[in-house]
C-alpha cells in the first residue's frame, strides 16, 4: 500500500525494496562514519588504517551483510529465531541460535554509549543554533567541549532525551515514518558533508590531510590498529549486532541482496572517507592533534562552522542531520531487543520499550561518568566507555561476524544460499562462498590472535 511498512502483530513488514534499503542505510551511516571513522583513524596514524578498514568493508564487511540479511529474509525473524531456524533447516546443532543472542546483546551495549555520544551531537546543536561557534579559537572549541564532559548532568539530560524520544519511536513502530524521512535526510547530511569538505579546502591543509588519509604507512600499523579497522568494519555496517538481521527480515524476496549490500556498503564508504576529508584538513590547519580521541569531530568542526560564512546556519543544520542520522541508527540498535520481547516473551510494544528504555539509560550512566568522576576508574588500562567500545566492535562483533560467515558458508545448504542471495549460479556466487568459507574466517582470526598476543605476525 502506500505506507512504507505495515504492522503485522508488532512486526513490521517493507512494503518495497526502496525502503528497505533506507532503511538499512540510516542503520548503517550514523556516528561510526562521521564521530568514530575520523578519531580511529587519527588514533590509528592514517593511511595503513584506512586500507585495511577498506579492504575489511570489501572481503568482510559487504559478504556478511549478504549472509545477515539472507538468514533474516529467510527465516522471518528476530536473530534468535533465525540462527534457531535455519539450523533447524540445515540439521544442525540448535545452539547456534547463541550467535543470535550474542547478536542482540552487542547491539544492546553499543547503544548504551551511542546515546551518549547521540546526546553530544543535541548538545552541539544547541550551541551551534545560539551562535556558540562564532569565531571560536581552538581553544575556546576544546575547553568548550571539556566543558561538556565535566558536567555529568548536563551529560545525562542530554542522553536522556535521546533514550526517551528512540523508546518512544520504537514503541510506536514509528520507525517506518522515520525511514521515509532519511528519503529527505541523507542527501541533506551529504550535502552538508560536501560543504565541510569543500570548507576544508580553502584551508591550505587539503593536500596533507589527503596525503594522511590515503599514503599507508605501513610502519604506523600496530596489531591492535588492524583488529580495530577490522571491529569497525563491522560497525560501521551493522553487523553482528542483529540490526541488519531483523531489517533483512522485513525485505521481500523480490529484493536482491546481493545488489542492495553492495550499495549500502559504497555508500556508507563514501560517508565515512568525507567526513574524513572534512576533518583532517582543519585538524592540520590549526595544529590539532590527529589521535585527539572521541572529541576530534567535537573540537574541529565548530572551528570551521565558526569561520565559514553562513556558519551558524550550516553548522544547526549539520548537527540536527548528525542527530537524526545517529536516531535511525539507535533504532535499528534496538529493534532486535524489541522485536525479540514481543515475539517471543509476548510483551506489548510499549512495555518492552520502556523496560529496554530503563535498562538501557541506567547502563549508559557508566558512559556518562567514564568523561568525568569516573575517568581514572579504569580496568586494564580502560574506562568503562573504553571497555563496552572494545568487546562490543573489538571482540563481539568480529567474533559475530566469524560464526555468521561459518553459518553461512559451510552449514547452510549451498543450494539454499544460492537461491536466496541472488547472484546466481556462476562464478558470482562461487567467489562469495569462496571468500566466506575461506577468507573471511581465517582474516579474522588471524587478526584476532595477532592483536590479542597468541600470535605474532
Ligand atoms: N552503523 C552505525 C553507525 O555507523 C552503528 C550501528 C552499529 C548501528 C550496530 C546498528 C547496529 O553509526
Ligand atoms: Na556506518
Amino acid at each position: 500500500a502506500g505506507n512504507a511498512a505495515v504492522s503485522t502483530g508488532g512486526r513490521l513488514q517493507w512494503s518495497s525494496r526502496l525502503t528497505f534499503i533506507l532503511a538499512a542505510a540510516g542503520s548503517a551511516v550514523g556516528l561510526g562514519n562521521i564521530w568514530k571513522f575520523p578519531y580511529i583513524t587519527g588514533e590509528n596514524g592514517g593511511g595503513a588504517f584506512v586500507l585495511v578498514y577498506l579492504a575489511c568493508i570489501l572481503v568482510i564487511g559487504i559478504p556478511v551483510m549478504m549472509a545477515e540479511i539472507m538468514i533474516g529474509r529467510r527465516s522471518q525473524q528476530n536473530p534468535t529465531g533465525a540462527m534457531a531456524t535455519m539450523a533447524k533447516e540445515a540439521g544442525a546443532n540448535p545452539l547456534w541460535k547463541g550467535v543470535g543472542w550474542m547478536a542482540i546483546i552487542c547491539g544492546f551495549l553499543i547503544l548504551s554509549f551511542y546515546t551518549v555520544i547521540s546526546g553530544w551531537t543535541l548538545s552541539y546543536t544547541v550551541s551551534s543554533v545560539t551562535g556558540a561557534f562564532d569565531t571560536i579559537t581552538p581553544d575556546a572549541a576544546g575547553a568548550m567541549f571539556g566543558g561538556m564532559l565535566a558536567d555529568p548532568a548536563q551529560l545525562l539530560m542530554w542522553s536522556t532525551v535521546v533514550v526517551v524520544t528512540t523508546m518512544y519511536i520504537v514503541s510506536r513502530g514509528l520507525h517506518a515514518g522515520l525511514e521515509k524521512a532519511i528519503n529527505y535526510m541523507m542527501p541533506l547530511l551529504i550535502a552538508l558533508v560536501l560543504v565541510m569538505v569543500g570548507y576544508a579546502t580553502s584551508t591550505g591543509h587539503f593536500a596533507e590531510a589527503i596525503n594522511f588519509l590515503f599514503t599507508p604507512d605501513f610502519s604506523k600499523l600496530s596489531t591492535e590498529a588492524v583488529l580495530v579497522a577490522l571491529g569497525h568494519a563491522f560497525f560501521t555496517l551493522s553487523l553482528a549486532s542483529g540490526a541488519i538481521m531483523t531489517y533483512g527480515s522485513y525485505v521481500s524476496k523480490s529484493t536482491s541482496i546481493a545488489k542492495t549490500s553492495i550499495m549500502i556498503g559504497i555508500f556508507d564508504t563514501a560517508v565515512a572517507l568525507l567526513a574524513g576529508l572534512a576533518i583532517f584538513p582543519i585538524v592540520f590547519a590549526y595544529g590539532l592533534e590527529p589521535g585527539a580521541g572521541p572529541g576530534l569531530i567535537f573540537v574541529t568542526l565548530p572551528i570551521a562552522f565558526g569561520q565559514m560564512p553562513y556558519g551558524t546556519l550550516f553548522g544547526s543544520l549539520f548537527f540536527v542531520m548528525l542527530s537524526m542520522a545517529a536516531l535511525t541508527s539507535a533504532i535499528s540498535m534496538i529493534e532486535p531487543t524489541v522485536s525479540w520481547l514481543t515475539e517471543k516473551r509476548k510483551m506489548s510494544r510499549g512495555k518492552a520499550s520502556a523496560l529496554v528504555g530503563l535498562v538501557l539509560w541506567t547502563l549508559g550512566l557508566g558512559t556518562v561518568f567514564s568523561f568525568n568522576i569516573w575517568q581514572d576508574n579504569t580496568l586494564f588500562g580502560k574506562t568503562f566507555f573504553d571497555a563496552i567500545d572494545f568487546l562490543t566492535a573489538n571482540l563481539m562483533m568480529p567474533l559475530g561476524g566469524l560464526l555468521v560467515a561459518l553459518f553461512a558458508a559451510w552449514v547452510m545448504k549451498s543450494n539454499v544460499v544460492k537461491e536466496e542471495l541472488g547472484l546466481g549460479g556462476g562464478l558470482l556466487f562461487t567467489a562469495w562462498q569462496f571468500v566466506m568459507r575461506f577468507i573471511t574466517p581465517i582474516a579474522i582470526v588471524v587478526v584476532f590472535l595477532n592483536a590479542l598476543g597468541f600470535i605474532n605476525i
